[in-house]
């Protein structure tokens, strides 16, 4: 009974089963299964051409599956298109930011606000996120091509701010900033974290993915090699001596 009157609170917002996913003759994913429950933050790490990239790519319907399932919010991202993904509440922040270059930053802000219906209005939702990161809003105005690094991905985490995502996939949001930038986009990610945002994330660091996520999933040459909850696979050698550079 209970399960009739809430029937999507307890399935898993990304549900991926047997995914494979070629281009042209390489094979980049070959085979794939995981999960991410709703209020969860899951980790995806590996080496460089592990397929992470693919597996995100995937999920929000850039990328057409060859083979297996999978189920983003409700929806099969084989089948649907990324916009009617990110209208069904899955926000893709891509390496490189995914912010529009050539629009102002006010600009960026207000396509994220339209993707999705809200009960708030553009005005309020933009003080909310000024609020946030009083930085961006002395650069309301600045094209976003022309943000430094670390503010191309504040710029970027607003939109998730802004956009009220149920599921937010993020790909390598550390990847060329200074380690004061990775400590305040990761103080950014713990405070969507707490307020209860779903994340799928992939990172290279290791550490930094693990320290921050509940379960992680570590791929090698597109197959999952490994999972576990992050404090299990921190605490095992054999884990840290291949992946966190540590004996
Ligand atoms: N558009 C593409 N066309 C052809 N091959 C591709 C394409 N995108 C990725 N690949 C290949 O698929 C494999 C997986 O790439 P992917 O970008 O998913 O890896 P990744 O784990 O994200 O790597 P990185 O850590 O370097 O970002 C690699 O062998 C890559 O060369
Ligand atoms: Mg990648």
């Amino acid at each position: 009974m209970t399960a009739m009157l809430q029937p999507h609170t307890d399935a898993p917002l990304v549900a991926v089963n047997e995914l494979c996913v070629s281009y042209g003759r390489i094979e980049a994913l070959r085979g794939i299964s995981l999960s991410v429950g709703r209020g969860e933050v899951v980790a995806v790490v590996g080496a460089n051409g592990a397929g992470k990239t693919t597996l995100l790519r995937t999920l929000c319907g850039l990328v057409r599956p060859t083979q297996g399932q999978a189920l983003v919010c409700g929806h099969d991202a084989r089948l649907a298109s990324p916009h009617k993904l990110a209208a069904g509440g899955m926000l893709h922040i891509p390496e490189g930011r995914g912010t529009l270059q050539t629009l102002s930053v006010r600009d960026n802000l207000r396509i994220a606000y339209d993707i999705r219906p809200s009960t708030q209005t553009f005005e309020a939702a933009l003080a909310a996120v000024y609020q946030r990161f009083p930085h961006l809003e002395t650069r309301q105005a600045q094209l976003a091509g022309n943000l430094s690094g670390g503010e191309q991905q504040m710029l970027a985490l607003s939109r998730a701010v802004i956009n009220r995502p149920e599921l937010l996939l993020l790909d390598e949001p550390s990847l060329g900033l200074s380690p004061i930038m990775v400590s305040s986009a990761y103080r950014t990610l713990r405070a969507l974290k707490e307020e209860g945002l779903t994340i799928l994330l992939v990172e290279q660091n290791v550490k930094l993915a693990l320290r921050f996520a509940d379960r992680a999933y570590v791929l090698r040459q597109g197959r999952v090699v490994r999972e576990g909850s992050s404090e299990a696979l921190l605490h095992d050698p054999d884990f840290a001596a291949h992946y966190l550079g540590t004996h």
